[in-house]
This record gives structure tokens, sequence and C-alpha cells, in this order.
């Protein structure tokens, strides 16, 4: 039997990292492409590196030459395509840039394929997203749902949904796309309202931190654990068939759902009080110092030029035809997972800052430092 080869871009962000597992562990010889940074920072996938089967290689999904020489050289028989300026709100800032890679990088992958006659022996999973629906027209959405792209991010992935779609159809390529609906983990960019979240939240319990602000605190999201939505994107490509799937747990929550969830598994519990930008979340039971204290604010920073309000995804086809289930891991636990795993990021910095004191104010009393 010939050998399973992937290629991932974005195998070092959060997704292409959990995915990188789950392919190592079926077998699959992974291939990632990284990009040249001028800090070498390669924290969730240090764990991989230097394993037989986990190769990377430079490349970047806007230079065609370094996409065409790599698929040519790996040769994969499916390649998973999660590179992308993937944050809504610095669409606002670099719209071109995110065109450019989101939607343009798609295309230069599929031409990739084309370049080296790979069509009939490899196949592409293009990291779709809910914010296709963005200024949703109806509730919850599925894959027949008209998509109302509602950002700069959201119109370049429009892009690259349909130019899979051109491809599978003009060329019979094996391409689909995964509509995956907002998905978090302890790995999740701290810049993202989740991590961000519970982030704060273990700050705040540590006292390393005073108050957290945030935007839009009603905001509507269907939040899952990209660990189980991984085995999703492998699934897709494994059917007769190409096709694309919604992905999503069925469940809707608020960002102060969220927060309020976050804190209590941080040991705080809050109440929101006001409205609009001069509502705060105010620690009603926890550490005594706490108590009373404004610990989260709305600042209009943080509010976007146009957001996307009500995602709510219905995953009925995925449950069908992959015979996925999307409560493997609940919004609780999701929450708990992220919360614990920050508590002991905090205290681990806390007890290295300590031990680096200790050992300053000994070399600072043994003359050697100062
Ligand atoms: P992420 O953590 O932000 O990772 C993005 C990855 O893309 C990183 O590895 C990044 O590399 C890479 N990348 C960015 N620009 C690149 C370029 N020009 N050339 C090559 N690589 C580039 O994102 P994620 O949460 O794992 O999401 C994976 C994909 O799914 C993205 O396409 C995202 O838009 C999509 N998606 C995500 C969600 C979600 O909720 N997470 C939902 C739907 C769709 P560096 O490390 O070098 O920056
Ligand atoms: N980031 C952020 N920071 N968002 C905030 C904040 C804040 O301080 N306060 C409120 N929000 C609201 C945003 O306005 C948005 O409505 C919601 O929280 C979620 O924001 P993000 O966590 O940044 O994610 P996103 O939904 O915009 O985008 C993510 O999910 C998409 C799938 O729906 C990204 O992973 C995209 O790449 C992905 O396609």
């Amino acid at each position: 039997m010939s050998k399973n080869i992937a290629l991932i871009t974005g195998v070092t962000g959060q997704d292409g990292s959990y995915l990188s597992e789950f392919l190592m562990a079926k077998g699959y010889e992974v291939h990632g492409i990284i990009r040249r940074s001028s800090v070498d920072f390669r924290e969730r996938i240090a764990h991989l590196e230097g394993e037989p089967n986990f190769h990377l290689h430079y490349a970047d999904l806007s230079d065609s030459m370094s996409l065409v020489r790599l698929v040519g050289k790996v040769q994969p028989t499916e390649i998973y395509n999660l590179a992308a300026q993937s944050h809504v709100q610095v669409s606002f800032d670099s719209p071109e840039y995110t065109a450019d890679v989101d939607a343009v990088g798609v295309l230069r992958i599929l031409e990739a394929v084309r370049a080296n006659h790979l069509e009939k022996i490899c196949k592409v999973y293009q990291a779709s997203t809910s914010e296709l629906y963005g200024k949703v027209e109806e509730v919850p959405q599925n894959e027949n749902t008209p998509f109302h792209p509602y950002s700069p991010y959201a119109v370049a992935k429009l892009y690259g949904f349909w130019i899979v779609k051109e491809y599978r159809e003009a060329y019979n390529m094996f391409c689909c796309s995964g509509i995956l609906f907002n998905h978090e983990s302890e790995r999740r960019g701290e810049t993202f309202v989740t991590r961000k979240i519970t982030l704060a939240a273990a700050c705040i319990a540590h006292g390393k931190q005073d108050c957290l602000y945030l935007g839009n605190l009603d905001s509507l999201r269907d939040w899952g654990y990209a660990k189980d939505y991984v085995e999703c994107m492998w699934l897709i490509l494994q059917q007769d068939k190409p096709e694309d799937f919604v992905i999503a747990t069925g469940i809707q929550h608020s960002v102060r759902e969220f927060t309020i969830l976050a804190f209590k598994y941080a040991g705080i519990t809050l109440e929101f009080k006001g409205k609009g930008l001069n509502e705060v979340g105010v620690c009603i039971a926890g550490p005594s110092e706490l108590i009373g204290k404004e610990l989260v604010k709305v600042s209009e920073d943080f509010y976007r030029p146009t957001d996307v309000v009500n995602l709510w995804g219905d995953p009925t086809k995925a449950k069908e035809k992959l015979g996925w289930n999307p409560m493997t891991t609940s919004f609780e636990k999701l929450v708990e997972i992220m919360v614990k795993h920050d508590m002991a990021k905090i205290a681990a910095d806390n007890a290295a800052a300590n031990i680096r004191k200790t050992n300053l104010a000994e070399y600072l009393e043994k003359g050697i430092v100062k």
C-alpha cells in the first residue's frame, strides 16, 4: 500500500499542531510549511520536531514558486490548507495582505497541485469558516444557508471557498471546504476572545492583572474544542465524493457567558451590571481582596467596524455522513480545560520569576552582579 503523505500549511498554528499529532498517530508522513521569522517561535509543534515522520519546510502562501516547488518535492496525497491571516479584527487593518494570503493563497495551492500534475493523486482540504455567514440570514446555519461575509477576512475566505468549488467542478479535483465554526483550546492564539479571557482570569486570580477589557459582550458563538475538530478535516478527505461540510457543536453562548464561566473556574464569581460601554463585571465572591472590584470592563477599542454577532452551526450533515460526534467535549469542559491550563501557566511563570528574583538577590549579595 502506498504511504499517506500530508502537507499542512499553517502547521505552527492551533489547528496545524493538533492535526499533525492526529495524522502522525494514523501513520502519515507529515510535512509542514513554516515561515521565516526573526524569532523562531514554534511552541505548538516543538514536541514534534525531530520525529522521523515530521518534516518542516520554508515556504509562504504569498509565494507561488515556493509552493509549486514544495508540492513537487513532497508529492503529497493530501494537502490541508490551514494557513491564513486568521484574525478578523486584524483584517480591517491589513485587508490587502489578508486577501493575498486567505483568498489568492488558496488559488496558489490548487495551482501548485495542477502544475505538478497531481490532480488525480492529491486531495485538498480548505480551512473555510462560519464567518462566511457573517451578517447572518438564518439561524442555525447549515450548508444551504446563504453567505453574507461581513469583514475583509470573510470576503477573502469566500473567494477561497468558491475557488475550491470551481476547481472541483472544472478539473474534477478532490478538493473540499470544511466550514468550521469557532474552535478553541489551550493552544488558541492569545488575542482571540476566549484565550484572552482565560489568560486574564488566571492572571487576575494570581494578582498579576487588575482588569480585563473586552468589546462586544453580546456576541454569540458556537464554540467547540479544536482537538475534536481536526478529526473532521481528515474525515472530509476520506469520503468517496468531495463535498463541503459545516462543522459545529449546535450550541450557542455569548462572550459574557464565556467570561462568567472562565472566571468561575478561576475561583471568581462575577456579576455583570450596566449596559453597553458602561457594563462592568464585578467580583461578588472569591478571594477577599477582589470582592467588590470591577474586574471586567468594556472598551470601544475592541469593537469592530462590522461585527458578526450570531453564529450558530447545524452539524447534522457532519453527524450523519462523517459519523462525527460534535459533543465529544462540552462547552463547560472546553472552558475548564483552557482555564486550568492558564492557571498552571501563570503559576509556573510566577515560580520562574521568583527563582530569578532569588538568584539575582543572591548574586547581588555575593557581589557577582553589580
Ligand atoms: P492560527 O492559529 O492563527 O494559525 C494560522 C497559521 O497560518 C499559522 O501557522 C501561521 O504561521 C500560518 N500563516 C499565516 N500566514 C501565512 C503565510 N503567508 N504563509 C504561510 N503560512 C502562513 O489559526 P487556526 O486557529 O489554527 O486556524 C487554522 C485555519 O482555520 C485558518 O485558515 C483559519 O482562518 C481557519 N479557521 C479557524 C477557525 C477557528 O476557530 N480556529 C474557524 C474557522 C476557520 P505563523 O505561525 O508563521 O504565523
Ligand atoms: N478578539 C476579541 N477581543 N474579540 C472580542 C473581544 C476582544 O476583546 N471582545 C468581544 N469580542 C467579540 C468579537 O467582536 C467577536 O464577535 C467575538 O468576540 C469572537 O471574536 P474572536 O475570538 O476574535 O473570533 P472570531 O469569531 O472573530 O474569528 C475566529 O473564528 C472564525 C470562525 O467563525 C477566528 O478563528 C477566525 O479565523 C475564524 O474563521
